[in-house]
């Protein structure tokens, strides 16, 4: 068997599937996305990696894709499309990818699944962005559309700084993704999700209202009731997702809002928090499926 890793060779993450997928003996190759090359015509294995072919995997295992143009990004999904349409079973699926790193498209399915989220604004135009500004009461969270670890992300609580903002964001052709500001007292929550299964959570509490690990909040595990449970489980399903980590505001007052889920996400903040090991359940759900 051979499970294929698309990440970045001797990241921390690689390393730890790498080391679970060899105890298990399996064949596990890490290939950088940025490496790829496809061929058509002739024969030749669709997609390789420095000559070795991708096809050939059962499974691939998409730990990491870089930022990069939008020529580089729709070249990227379309080879791993190609390959699930090859038969290589890619986890999470490409639609699933496409669908969890575009925060606007994953609160529309988690929306019409009926989950609560917070009211957005999304737009093209300098001025509907500034009449979405004032409709969000001049307290909004703009966020580029693809992003993470809360990078680029600003709250904006004046309309002049809403004003330089939006047009300087003009200039580079941006969408506008506007949300109101939840006030959730400087946490929020990170719940992990396998196989349609809780499998660990955790409360974020940040320095200030970017609850980001990465932005210095400290993380602690937390058992969750049935709702949120139930709300996390369906966020994960909407999106067709076999794993991923969803980010939950609990608004101060009552009440629970959720905000994105990751598709590729990161569990190093939440192993150490939980004792959780990410990569032997991974490895686990994914070799039980294949007998
Ligand atoms: N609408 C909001 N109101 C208040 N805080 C928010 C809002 N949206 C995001 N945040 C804060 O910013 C952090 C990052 O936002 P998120 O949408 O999860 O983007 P990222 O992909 O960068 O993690 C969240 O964990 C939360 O602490
Ligand atoms: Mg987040």
């Amino acid at each position: 068997m051979r499970i294929g890793i698309v990440g970045r060779r001797g990241s921390w993450y690689v390393t730890a599937l790498q080391n679970v997928l060899a105890r298990r003996g399996v064949d596990a190759p890490c290939f950088p996305v940025t490496r790829l090359t496809a061929r058509l015509g002739g024969g030749t294995p669709g997609v390789a990696c420095g000559g070795e072919p991708l096809d050939s995997c059962d499974v691939l295992l998409v730990r990491a894709i870089p930022g990069g143009s939008l020529e580089q990004v729709i070249y990227r999904m379309d080879t791993l499309h190609r390959l699930e349409n090859a038969g290589v079973r890619v986890i999470n699926s490409a639609s699933t990818i496409e669908r969890s790193v575009d925060k606007y498209y994953t609160l529309t399915l988690a929306e019409a699944a009926g989950l609560p989220t917070p009211r957005t604004i999304v737009a093209e135009r300098f001025d509907d962005a500034m009449a979405a500004y004032h409709e969000l009461a001049g307290d909004v969270v703009l966020k580029p559309l693809f992003g993470s670890e809360g990078r680029g992300i600003v709250r904006i609580t004046d309309a002049d700084c809403a004003h330089r903002v939006f047009k300087a964001l003009e200039l580079g052709n941006y969408i506008y993704y506007l949300q109101e500001y939840v006030p959730h007292n400087n946490e929020d929550i990170r719940v992990f999700v396998i196989n349609g299964e809780v499998v660990a959570a955790m409360v974020r509490r940040g320095k200030n209202w970017k609850t980001n690990i990465a932005n210095g909040a400290s993380a602690a595990s937390l058992v969750l009731d049935d709702a949120l449970r139930r709300m996390s489980i369906d966020a994960v399903r909407a999106l067709g997702a076999v794993y991923a980590g969803v980010d939950i505001l609990p608004r101060e007052g009552g009440g629970y809002m959720l905000i994105e889920v990751n598709g590729i996400p990161g569990w190093r903040g939440l192993q150490s928090a939980t004792g959780i090991d990410v990569p032997e359940l991974l490895v686990d759900h994914i070799l039980n499926g294949m007998r």
